[in-house]
């Protein structure tokens, strides 16, 4: 590997200046040395690829003229391989701090074109330096990462620079944001420190992420895929769940990091950045008032139903920035603002798999419950959900543990708490999804709820089974002697006699004025002051405190 020299990039003319002037053309110098990076043909390869240097990313994930660099002339002191012949000043990574909507950001950029873009003993300080300098100012930490991993030529040193990271990326954790963007290659044990930070983006085509490549998969599975089946933005996004956001490309992933940033306070003192709005905070939408279908079985989009409560944008319409929104599509969770505060969404939708809550929907939503309660977020619940997914395969995967999962995160979080039942709330489901019982603060109800322990057709089919049989027996015992009742005929009988039941059961049941009656929602409303309701809510609720007993830690079923 040849990199340009400073002496080179300073030029005869730097060096015979007068004394000043020498000394600030060699501090011009060096810049620019650093500045170069891997040298033009390498980058040019970057830009063939699709990508953005290391450089033009952290312009546009800062404000204009914000970036402050630090450690800008660092290089590495390895000597093995001729390493000592290669050294760059930064040694490929770009780290500092500047703003971003005016405040503070800690933020390193892999430099693929210096040896790949990978870590080594002294750049390794170089990230430790800024995420301790992050942690003792409380400022979100952002990543941009782009390396082939551990810097081969330095051996175990590279090791204890990773490590090193990930114990600041853990012990960061629930204190400020931190944000990964993936950009590029990200393999092997490089892809903890992202897993521990609190949101994973990455790029269509030009990002990946594994612990091991295909050739090692095709070594000991004997199983062929490509790297971007097996890593690819897709696949973390819809498969995995390790990423939570698909950008096209760099420049609309790190205008998401911005976007993503605006919702969140700088740390876990501080309260999320209210944004002024024009959105009249009572606002009244009369179609929500007829949006649930009378048919329970019915799907509709629960993401109609939100953004019709949420604020607007500029363009007039409802804004939800969704967080994972192609994985476990059967529930919804995301970012919003109610009256310029954000808020964090978590609902069930009922246009997949009927909202039902299986492990990956669990999962998806106790991560973003914990991160909002972490980080001083009111969560706002939209609930209709059937139940926990029944099935074999849920069982065998520890549906049990994962929906534990939830609970446990509702539970335990101590920020406001608001929920709204648009249609079922059933059996365990119920219980998990904000109820009254895990110390939310406002339980709400649309005149379409149906709150019970099961759905009217499977409860009539438990309850009323030995009734069922006995009204198919008297049948029988009416009949002339020796004629017995056809198979449709008594699938007749029971489908009317069941019918009846069910009806029974939807009367006195499926409705939200049982669980009113205990107190277990606080009102039933009419669906059109929905956004009234839970604003005043925010408001009256902007002086919660609440403390979890005190302990080490919980014991969340991992
Ligand atoms: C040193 C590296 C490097 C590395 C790449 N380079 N990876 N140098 N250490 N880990 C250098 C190359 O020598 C090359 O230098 C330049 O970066 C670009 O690499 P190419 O291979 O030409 O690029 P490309 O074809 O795009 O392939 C990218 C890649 C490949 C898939 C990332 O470089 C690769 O497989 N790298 C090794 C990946 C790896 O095994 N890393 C260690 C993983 S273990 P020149 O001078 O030619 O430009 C690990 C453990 C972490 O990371 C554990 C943490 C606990």
């Amino acid at each position: 590997m040849v990199f340009p020299k400073i002496s080179e990039a300073a030029g005869p003319k730097a060096l015979s200046a007068t004394s000043h002037s020498r000394q600030l053309a060699e501090l011009a110098a060096r810049h620019a040395v650093a500045e170069e990076g891997g040298g033009e043909e390498r980058r040019a390869r970057e830009r063939t690829a699709g990508k953005l240097s290391a450089r033009e990313r952290i312009d546009l994930l800062l404000d204009e003229g914000t970036f402050e660099e630090t450690d800008k002339f660092v290089t590495h002191r390895a000597t093995d391989f001729g390493m000592d012949a290669q050294r760059v000043p930064g040694d490929g990574f770009i780290t500092g701090y500047g703003r971003v909507q005016g405040r503070v950001v800690f933020c390193f950029a892999q430099d693929f074109t210096v040896f790949g873009g990978s870590l080594s003993e002294a750049n390794a300080a170089k990230i430790v330096k800024i995420m301790d300098m992050a942690m003792r100012v409380g400022a979100p930490i952002v990543g941009l990462n782009d390396s082939g991993g551990a810097r081969i030529q330095e051996g175990v040193v590279s090791l204890a620079g990773y490590t090193d990271i990930f114990l600041r990326n853990t012990l960061a954790s629930g204190v400020v944001p931190q944000i990964s963007a993936i950009l590029g290659p990200c393999a092997g044990g490089a892809v903890y420190s992202p897993a521990i930070t609190d949101f994973t983006l990455m790029t269509e085509k030009t990002s990946y992420m594994f612990v091991t490549g295909p050739d090692v998969i095709k070594t000991v599975t004997h199983e062929d895929v490509t790297k971007d089946e097996l890593g690819g933005a897709a696949t973390h996004n819809e498969i995995s769940g390790v990423a939570h956001f698909m950008a096209h490309d760099d420049q609309e992933c790190l205008a998401m990091v911005r976007e993503l940033l605006s919702f969140l306070p700088s740390n876990n003192l501080d309260d999320p950045p209210r944004r002024p709005t024009q959105d009249d905070p009572a606002r009244a939408d009369l179609s929500l008032d007829t949006i649930i279908p009378i048919e329970s079985n019915r799907p509709y989009d629960m993401v109609d139903v939100i953004t019709r409560i949420v604020d607007q944008d500029d363009t007039g319409a409802g804004y939800l920035f969704q967080v994972q929104e192609n994985f476990a599509r059967n529930i919804v969770v995301g970012f919003a603002r109610m009256a310029g505060r954000p808020v964090g969404i978590v609902a069930n939708q009922p246009a997949f798999l009927a909202g039902v809550l299986d492990i990956n929907a669990s999962i998806k939503a106790a991560r973003f419950v914990r991160f909002c309660d972490a980080f001083n977020i009111p969560l706002i619940t939209f609930e209709d959900v059937p139940g926990f997914m029944p099935g074999i395969q849920q069982e065998h995967g520890g549906i049990i543990r994962h929906g534990a999962k939830l609970l446990y995160a509702f539970a335990e979080a101590t920020v406001p708490k608001l929920t709204v039942i648009t249609r079922k709330a059933y059996g365990g489901a119920y219980c998990v999804m904000s109820s009254k019982h895990l110390r939310t603060d406002l339980n709400l109800a649309w005149p379409t709820a149906e709150i019970a322990v099961m759905g009217p057709e499977g409860a009539v089919n438990i309850v009323y089974k030995r009734e069922l049989e006995t009204t198919l027996r008297r049948a029988e015992a009416i009949m002339p002697q020796g004629v017995s009742l056809s198979e449709e005929q008594k699938l007749e009988i029971l489908t009317e006699a069941r019918a009846e039941k069910v009806e029974e059961f939807r009367e006195r049941f499926a409705n939200p004025y049982v669980a009113a009656e205990r107190g277990y929602i606080d009102a039933v409303i009419r669906p059109s002051e929905t956004r009234r309701r839970l604003n005043s809510a925010l408001d009256m609720l902007a002086t919660k405190r609440e403390k979890n007993p005190a302990k080490k830690h919980g014991n969340i079923p991992l």
